[in-house]
């Protein structure tokens, strides 16, 4: 008996404690091996048609970096962003932070069609935008981890919510926190993810105010370095031109490094919201200043917040469904 006991005891430690710790790092029900069996080959598809496309245009790497964000903090990981209008679905790729902006569905598109070849009605199109990213961030020489999966996909969109909980350019340090916050992200996932403005580019549009009237006052915003301020006012007239793109990172926005980093500290942040990292709390600027010097730090940081971004309220057992294609809903 108390070898049966001792045995038993052994047995739950060996099964149970490394399936909790498992449960624990990956959100609950997400794990690497979910498609083993049903589509060994997920990682490969979803990385060969990607690096196909960033060769095409090295852009497409932040654009679809980012479309896995703007997901994620809209009813969670869920694959709402890439619904198109129809029925009841007010497509979210309408909302401020996206519209006009947001890229990359053809390149979902062609993902989702190479893996309904390979496994048919098997890989969600949350999954797709997870994988994505992460090969987003290899592509262009950033960090790689292992990625969780096991999402499935919404039937809903939420318009309001893009437009809520995406934070805008122009918010205040406090209120862009407190929008990762209330995605169970802390400040440390907050600088390690604005990272990601390392590649990629913005609109004129979305720091214009900066460079012209910052509060309302005429004047520009004053910690903007200023012969950075001269170049970005050639680019972005004061009025018309919204949609002229300027490099996110001026140092190298088709490479993803530190950088990002570096240009905080000599206040050449593109958006208002990257350079309030360094200016306006004391915590995120000590962050700034730990990944300027150390990209070691960065990479190893980014990869846990990327990894804790994709475990936002994914749906996962019999909630959702597998999208057939990721633009609607199946009938
Ligand atoms: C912290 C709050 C953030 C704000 C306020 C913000 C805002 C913006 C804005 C305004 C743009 C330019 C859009 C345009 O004008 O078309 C942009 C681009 C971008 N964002 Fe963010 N962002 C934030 C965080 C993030 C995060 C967490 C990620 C990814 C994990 C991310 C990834 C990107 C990328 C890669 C681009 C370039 C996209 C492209 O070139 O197509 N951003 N962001
Ligand atoms: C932020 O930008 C939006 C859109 O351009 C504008 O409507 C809003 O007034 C700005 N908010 C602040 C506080 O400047
Ligand atoms: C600056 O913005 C304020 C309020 O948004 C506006 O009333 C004012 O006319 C603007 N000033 C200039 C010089 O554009």
């Amino acid at each position: 008996m108390a070898r049966l006991t001792s045995f038993l005891l052994l047995l739950s430690l060996i099964c149970f404690v490394p399936l909790c710790l498992c449960d624990k790092s990956y959100g609950g029900k997400l794990f690497p091996a979910y498609y083993a069996h049903s589509c060994p080959q997920v990682n490969e598809i979803v990385r060969s048609v990607v690096a196909k496309a960033v060769a095409r245009e090295t852009r497409m790497a932040a654009s679809l970096l980012r479309l896995h964000f703007h997901d994620c903090f809209v009813q969670g990981c869920d694959g709402s962003l890439l619904l198109d209008s129809s029925g009841r679905v007010a497509t979210e790729k309408n909302s401020n932070p996206n519209s006009k902006s947001a890229r990359g569905f053809d390149v979902v598109d062609q993902i989702k069609a190479e893996l309904e070849k390979q496994c048919p009605g098997t890989v969600s199109c949350a999954d797709v935008l997870t994988l994505a990213a992460r090969d987003s961030s290899v592509l262009t020489g950033g960090p790689s981890w292992v990625v969780p999966l096991g999402r499935r996909d919404s039937r809903s969109a939420s318009l309001s919510q893009s437009n809520n909980n995406i934070p805008a350019p122009n918010n205040t340090f406090q209120t862009i926190l407190s929008k990762f916050n209330r995605q169970g992200l802390d400040i440390t996932d907050l600088v390690a993810l604005s990272g990601s403005h390392t590649i990629g580019f913005s609109r004129c549009t979305s720091f214009r105010q900066r460079l012209y009237n910052q509060s309302g006052n005429g004047s520009p915003d004053m910690t903007l370095e200023q012969s950075f301020a001269a170049n970005l006012r050639q680019r972005c007239p004061k009025s018309g031109g919204d949609q002229i793109l300027s490099v996110l990172d001026i140092i190298s926005a088709a490479s993803f490094d530190n950088s990002y980093f570096k240009n905080l500290i000599e206040n050449k942040g593109l958006l208002n919201s990257d350079q309030v990292l360094f200016s306006s709390n004391e915590k995120s600027r000590e962050l700034v200043k730990k990944y300027a010097e150390d990209q070691g730090e960065f990479f190893e940081q980014f990869a846990e917040s990327m990894i804790k971004m994709g475990n936002i309220s994914p749906l996962t057992g019999s909630s959702g469904e597998i999208r057939k294609n990721c633009r609607k809903i199946n009938s």
